[in-house]
């Protein structure tokens, strides 16, 4: 299975709105192939998730999967979970602010505000019907993985640009104190 190249911030399919998938086409063995050519380039760069756009094909397709990520130490696992056509709704007006970095954005992080409680809806890989509710961290990761098929990047988000700063200068200044965050946000959501 081949590693796909994936897009930089600048590349215009970033900003492109995904179009959704039929039944029939993601049945097709052309998109499931590249369904797993996705999930194949998302654990070579080591990300948490990777969406469609991210790998010039905006369709509506991502994946997530947290499983011990060195990038995101701090992260509560996720099984791997392919989404398609996925909708996504708050079901509580809480939020929280997430650090979040992108394989599309290499080298920034920033703070971005998320939705503590998520209902997603969406269709799995063999097209059945996943409706559930997400919290807490992951809710974030899912938050910011369906941006993406909506053309939107973290950096969109960041409310204070002087929370931007390099893996290195996050490490330096940030990552302590974030880390006391995500432990409480996993404490309470359970997530
Ligand atoms: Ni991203």
């Amino acid at each position: 299975m081949p590693v796909l190249e994936i897009a930089d911030v600048g590349e215009p399919v970033l900003r492109e709105q995904a179009r959704e998938l039929s039944v029939q086409e993601l049945e097709s063995p052309e998109i499931q192939r590249f369904i797993d050519d996705l999930v194949e380039t998302m654990h070579h760069a080591k990300g948490a998730g990777l969406a469609a756009n991210q790998v010039f094909r905006p369709v509506q397709v991502c994946a997530i999967e947290v499983k011990n990520n060195p990038r995101y130490p701090y992260k509560p696992n996720i099984p791997l979970t392919i989404l398609i056509n996925p909708v996504l709704t708050p079901v509580a007006d809480e939020t929280f602010q997430n650090f979040e970095g992108c394989l599309s954005v290499p080298g920034l992080r920033g703070v971005v505000p998320r939705w503590a409680s998520i209902r997603v809806q969406a269709l799995d890989r063999h097209g059945s019907t996943i409706d559930h509710v997400v919290k807490g961290i992951t809710a974030g990761t899912y938050q910011h993985e369906v941006d993406h098929l909506e053309g939107k990047l973290f950096l969109d988000r960041v409310e204070d640009t002087h929370t931007l700063c390099t893996w290195e200068t996050f490490r330096r200044h940030y990552e302590g104190e974030f880390r006391e965050r995500v432990k409480s946000i996993v404490e309470r959501f359970g997530s």
